[in-house]
């Protein structure tokens, strides 16, 4: 039997981790992140903040109804119109979390709330009191909390637990903390309160100086037993703590840290794919996650690894659900084959559809390249998974490019069924290509972010294209990959444009919809 205190996960990837810029997630990816989310047994979900948007709504909505072991939770302001928001939108659950807010410190109380002390703490009790009416999971947060004055924190959190709120939240929003500062908070809180018994303390480090995961596991050394985080840490500005750090950092040094958590270990490497897909590509070097994070290089290193792998290795590719498969694919593999690869990568939810249409592209792929790796195959899967809903589609792209003559391409695309066909010039190739999605499907999106990534080594590398743009304030990010960096570049500009669609589908009416697609 495990006697270790259990420290509660709750992720925040689609509420804080959504609101980084260029992590906007569709529906549809929310969904596919949910369902996984509760696989990998995080104990709650924070899915979106229901009054923010009739999108965030309708994704609360619907993974209050799917998920199976992770409880939903909704975030909202001191205010009973956005806990009745909240409240609707989880109310299909078996068990649902409110988590309400608001902001205690000198600086937001007087600048952002103009409201007196005394009136924050009135809010605090008026919108507890309500929600705790609503249901018996009541989380409160004080915005800012780090920056809050600590006796005025004492009775603030004294306040929050007399009216109800069984897990109190203390944000570290602008990531200014350090780990000893956070260590007495969470002591004095625990010291102070007379009724902090009656509620579990919880964490939640931004990463602005980089201390988001030290800062968190402090927290839960003097004492909070739940985390909140997010998959490879996305989040406001430098982001929030990353769950699967917190998480393999308890395991790994369990030693210093007698913690156990809920989490399957074994599949982060698979959600985090699954949310870098919907929002940006993960760094090489990012801890637990990174491409390059159980990669050895050095001689020096390899030799000492052949010899034990423990000389430079803390913990196993295999705990974190990476296979150290020399397994290569090639043109000779069949159906069965890759299907057993996609098992092993951990996709294990994949439609027949989707294995049919990533099948098709490997095999083009084996014929280019010699050697198809596991990286080639996820780059594959990842594309082809959204790719039934894609309404604008790449049919040919034939680009001219190098000194001398102006770079132009020439495309085919089925635009809604249609197949039509451009040439366009251009300040580059990538400018031309660009050129001619605009004339072939006419819209108005600015281009936020172009990156191009080797995903495999040698120059029959397949390249990984990202593009991220932006319209109305909305933004979506489109990565697709191929040995030809330009096919690339258009797939992944033609899958953030996709994506833009289905988005304000999502969001306007059906009129806008139709003036949107001038020219159909
Ligand atoms: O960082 C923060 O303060 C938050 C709160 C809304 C919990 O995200
Ligand atoms: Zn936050």
């Amino acid at each position: 039997m495990n006697d270790k205190e259990k420290v509660i996960i709750f992720d925040t990837t689609m509420r804080d981790g959504e609101q980084s810029p260029g992590a906007s997630m569709s529906f549809e990816e929310k969904i596919q992140i949910s369902r996984i989310f509760d696989e990998l047994g995080i104990d709650v979900i924070e899915a979106g903040f229901p009054i923010a948007s009739p999108g965030d709504f309708e994704a609360v909505t619907a993974i209050s109804k799917i998920l199976k072991n992770s409880i939903p939770c909704g975030l909202s302001r001191a205010s009973k119109k956005d806990i009745d928001a909240c409240h609707e939108a989880l109310k299909a659950a078996p068990r649902f979390r409110i988590h309400t807010f608001i902001s205690t410190s000198p600086l937001h109380m007087k600048h952002k709330l103009n409201k007196t002390p005394e009136q924050v703490l009135d809010a605090i009790k008026e919108s507890v009191t309500y929600a705790r009416n609503l249901t018996d999971d009541v989380e409160w947060s004080c915005e800012d909390g780090t920056r809050t004055d600590m006796d005025y924190m004492c009775k603030s959190v004294e306040v929050a637990i007399t009216s109800g709120a069984k897990t109190i939240n203390i944000p570290d929003t602008v990531g200014y903390t350090i780990p000893s500062e956070y260590t007495k908070i969470i002591t004095t809180l625990k010291n102070k309160v007379p009724n902090i018994d009656k509620a579990i303390l919880s964490v939640h480090c931004h990463n602005d100086l980089g201390l988001a995961v030290a800062n968190s596991l402090a927290g839960v050394s003097a004492g909070a037993r739940q985390v909140e985080c997010t998959i490879n840490g996305i989040g406001e500005r430098a982001g929030n703590a990353a769950l699967e750090e917190i998480v393999m950092a308890i395991r790994t040094r369990n030693d210093l840290m007698p913690f156990t958590t809920g989490i399957k270990t074994e599949l982060l490497s698979k959600a985090s794919k699954v949310v870098s897909n919907a929002t940006f590509p993960v760094q090489f070097n990012k801890a637990i996650v990174g491409k390059n994070a159980f990669a050895h290089e050095a001689g020096i290193h390899q030799d000492g690894m052949l010899k034990n792998r423990e000389t430079y290795e803390i913990m196993t590719p295999e705990s974190v659900g990476v296979k150290k498969t020399s397994l290569v694919m090639g043109k000779h593999s069949g159906r069965h084959a890759f299907k057993e690869k996609l098992n092993d990568l951990g996709y294990m939810d994949v439609t027949d559809d989707v294995i049919q249409t990533a099948f098709g592209k490997f095999k083009i792929l084996a014929d280019k390249k010699k050697h198809v790796y596991d990286d080639d195959i996820a780059a594959l899967v990842d594309d082809s998974m959204v790719l039934d809903k894609y309404v604008i589609n790449l049919k040919s792209l034939k680009v001219f490019a190098g000194t001398g003559e102006p770079q132009k391409a020439e495309m085919t695309l089925d635009v809604y069924g249609e197949v039509k066909s451009t040439s366009e010039k251009g300040d580059g190739p990538v400018d031309a290509i660009f050129k001619c999605i605009k004339v072939l499907y006419p819209h108005d999106v600015k281009l936020q972010l172009y990156q191009v990534h080797a995903v495999t080594e040698g120059t029959d590398a397949q390249a990984t294209v990202s593009v991220r743009i932006e319209e109305e304030g909305k933004t979506t990010v489109g990565q697709a990959a191929d040995t030809d960096t330009l096919v690339a570049s258009a797939n992944a500009y033609l899958s953030a444009l996709n994506k833009m669609i289905i988005k304000r589908k999502k969001t306007a009416p059906m009129e806008r919809e139709t003036q949107k697609v001038k020219g159909i």
